[in-house]
């Protein structure tokens, strides 16, 4: 695993918050992020979602951080390396397993959005009302078999990225490509805000009704700020290992974090407005962007050009999450099982394409693993890495590793109480809450 060690690579200090925050921004800010927001009742969501990302997100970001930079191994073999013989250095194979579970309806929605490229360049979507976007939509997500191909084309593009290698690929689009991205959102974004009743999207985005958080709500703040931050499951590990001792983990952990936000509001800055503007509910689920964003486009000038760049860009923020995803795999088979690059590679997207599969052809399935992998295994995954890092690593370690620069961490104290207390103590309260509340029992709502 020689060439995984990337510090030549990233040695500076934008190039690791562009590799980080390429494995950060992706279909969870832009698809899922203001879907699932709309599912809970909006604004109040967003402010349980800020709150979770500050107190719980952050700090298990920079713990992984912190144990990818110390061990300078990927995460098979980061918690392995520090707790030798220890049950739960098995953390690592649970991040592996839940990258093929994220990796399997990922890829199908990064389908989606090659799709809607090829469909903007051929004008497919240009004048179509407000029902027929609708039925667009409904008539891609209910063939599987048109699903399965355009899945078939991610998976492809993303292992031929992943066996030349990551590094290159992912650090030209996360500098060039994603701001280029971030400049479309906010046109997109500011066609949407003066769509004729767009201020109700507004309200509903910005005005919170706090009657609306739930114990479910919470639950799913929670693991969506897990899933948009890549954390819980060894990727942001990983790219510890690539970011440089000389550069400050706490100013990285929070810039990762903050763009990554950014993206996140503005997406759904531009799909609100326009979902009320144009009738949609906002909770109508995973396929609100595909059947909301064409609208703006065709009230847009050059809509079908811009519709065709964004997607396009989209579709290229997906890939770049699916080989940070795609890579924790590919690195296991290598190191655990002595696999070449190559073969690697071959066999985990063979494997992914089998799930993937089932996820195309069942709705349920997908539903599943969505909700299943970012709120259940990402927290538990969390949880365990949350625990680890103190235990083994102690104060001492963590706090050196932090100020390792040169600099003096002056968080470091609130950060480590967060570290040993708050965070598990949360995650196992939101945890314990939601299911009592499925089953009935009311504790704190
Ligand atoms: N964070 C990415 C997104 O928002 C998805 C992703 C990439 C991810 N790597 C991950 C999610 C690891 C959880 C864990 O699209």
């Amino acid at each position: 695993m020689k060439e995984e060690k990337a510090n030549d690579l990233f040695s500076t200090k934008v190039g690791a918050i562009a590799a980080a925050a390429g494995s950060a921004v992706g279909l969870g800010n832009i698809w899922r992020f203001p879907y699932v927001l709309g599912e809970n009742g909006g604004a109040a969501f967003l402010v349980v979602y800020i709150i979770s990302t500050i107190l719980i997100a952050i700090p298990v970001l920079l713990t992984e951080f912190v144990i990818g930079r110390k061990t300078n191994l990927p995460v098979s073999g980061a918690y392995n390396s520090l707790a030798p013989n220890k049950w739960w250095n098995q953390i690592g194979i649970i991040g592996v397993l839940c990258a093929f579970i994220i990796l399997s309806f990922y890829n199908v929605v990064a389908g989606w959005t090659m799709c809607y490229t090829v469909r903007s360049a051929t004008g497919a979507l240009q004048g179509l009302s407000e029902d027929a976007i609708q039925q667009a939509f409904v008539s891609l997500s209910e063939s599987p078999w048109e699903c399965l191909i355009w899945m078939v084309v991610t998976i492809v593009a993303s292992a031929f990225i992943v066996s030349r290698g990551v590094k290159r690929g992912i650090e030209w689009s996360s500098r060039i490509l994603m701001p280029l991205l971030l400049l479309l959102i906010i046109v997109v974004c500011v066609r949407s805000l003066t769509l004729d009743g767009a201020l109700q999207g507004v309200q509903f985005l910005l005005s919170p009704d706090f009657s609306k958080i739930t114990p479910q709500s919470i639950f799913e703040a929670l693991g969506q700020s897990f899933f948009s931050l890549s954390i819980g499951m060894g990727t942001m590990t990983t790219y510890g290992a690539y970011i440089s001792k000389k550069q400050n983990l706490t100013s990285c952990a929070f810039s990762v974090a903050f763009v990554d936000f950014v993206i996140a509001f503005l997406a759904a800055l531009m799909i609100m407005p326009c979902a009320f503007a144009c009738g949609i509910n906002p909770g109508s689920g995973p396929g609100l962007v595909f059947v909301t964003l064409p609208n703006i486009f065709n009230a847009i000038m050059f809509g079908q050009a811009i519709s065709f760049v964004f997607f396009l860009l989209l579709f290229i923020a997906a890939l770049t999450s699916s080989v940070s995803l795609l890579e924790v795999i590919v690195a296991y088979f290598m190191n655990e099982h002595s696999f070449s690059r190559r073969k690697a590679t071959v066999v985990s997207a063979i494997l992914i394409g089998i799930f993937g599969t089932l996820c195309a052809f069942s709705k349920t399935l997908f539903g599943l693993f969505d909700n299943f992998s970012a709120n259940v295994m990402l927290p538990l995954g969390a949880l365990f890495i949350i625990l680890f890092a103190p235990i083994i690593l102690g104060r001492t370690g963590m706090r050196n590793e932090l100020e390792a620069h040169g600099g003096k961490c002056k968080l470091f104290g609130l950060y480590y109480a967060l570290v040993r207390y708050v965070v598990p103590i949360a995650i196992v309260i939101i945890f314990v809450n939601c299911i009592m509340s499925w089953m009935g029992v009311k504790i704190f709502a």
